[in-house]
């Protein structure tokens, strides 16, 4: 780990306003001011680009593909989102009308990446932000005694993905691992240090255990790093949760469920605590056209405002 003199700065994102800048453009400029932009990236944790002019998938592919390197797929993701091209998604294709909880991409891995890239080919009519928070703050603020109990005992991740066939709540595992064979997904699980079961109905389970809290990998601060109130149901509607309870055997059944390392129940009370935490903290920066947002993942969390219309939003992630 490298040791850095972090200057933090408050503003989340940082902006930088720039003129009608076609992508190579851009690129140029980018490279030029990799430093700075890296030492910002830092101290800020997202840094926005406004007036670079992306108007395609091509575009943004060129940009990302010409600044980074070392580009993240999505096999083993969470939530919907289509392959656009090589590195390129869509953003999450969740239900427009639920906001998704606010998370760090992949903290239930033990792979994740360092850098997410976004853009808004085409804005919402209404709301769609992409929610940011400083995963640095939400450690300072959380109540002390749930960070105690995360350093000391980890989370473990349960998730339920069902066999396809048109049954089951949330991704099946083919969709998860872009894969209809068993053997690939058992050795991406082993390679990944991730328990998995085969169980009834060609269903499968998996388990990973996790720190939660990790230290940033350039300037060694500590952060929250997890997606526990994204992986208890207790963040769905009342009503959604309270059939889940009535229709499986066991809260381990769930599609998603997140315990403590050692197993030990994670209350609704503390899950409860650790959204509200989270929220007073979040940030809701709304989206326009010809923006590139440059996020690092491991000091800030994001999440989606529910929206209505028509929301295109790209993604790339890499190391
Ligand atoms: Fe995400």
């Amino acid at each position: 780990m490298t040791e850095t003199n972090v200057v933090r700065e408050v503003s989340l994102p940082f902006v930088s306003e720039l003129n009608e800048m076609a992508p190579r453009d851009f690129i140029s400029f980018f490279l030029k001011n990799k430093n700075e932009i890296d030492s910002k990236l830092i101290s800020c944790g997202a840094v926005k680009f406004s007036g670079v002019c992306i108007e395609s998938l091509e575009d943004f592919q060129l940009i990302v593909d010409s600044i980074s390197s070392k580009f993240l797929s999505y096999v083993d993701g969470n939530s919907p989102r289509t392959k656009l091209s090589q590195n390129v998604y869509t953003s999450t294709e969740f239900d427009q009308t639920q906001r998704i909880t606010m998370h760090n991409e992949f903290s239930y891995s033990s792979r994740w990446p360092n850098k997410l890239f976004f853009s808004c080919i085409k804005p919402a009519d209404t709301g769609g932000e992409t929610l940011l928070v400083d995963s640095r703050e939400v450690l300072i603020k959380m109540d002390k005694s749930i960070v105690a109990e995360i350093e000391k005992r980890g989370i473990m991740y349960i998730r339920n993905l069902h066999g396809g066939m048109g049954i089951g709540i949330g991704p099946s595992w083919q969709e998860t691992f872009e894969t209809n064979d068993k053997n690939d997904v058992e050795s991406y699980c082993r390679a990944c240090n991730m328990d998995f079961e085969w169980t009834n109905g060609g269903n499968l389970k998996l388990r990973q255990r996790r720190r939660g809290i990790i230290e940033h990998r350039i300037s060694g601060e500590k952060v929250w790093f997890n997606q526990i109130d994204q992986f208890h149901p207790y963040h769905l509607e009342e009503e959604i949760y309270e059939t889940m309870k009535s229709v499986y055997y066991s809260s381990d059944d769930f599609p998603t469920y997140v315990t403590f390392g050692d197993g030990r129940i994670i209350s609704e009370n503390i899950v409860a605590e650790i959204t509200n935490t989270i929220n007073e903290l979040t940030i809701a920066p709304i989206w326009k056209e010809n923006e590139l947002l440059l996020v690092d993942n491991e000091l800030v969390g994001h999440g989606r405002n529910p929206f209505t219309g028509v929301r295109r939003v790209l993604v790339a992630m890499s190391e």
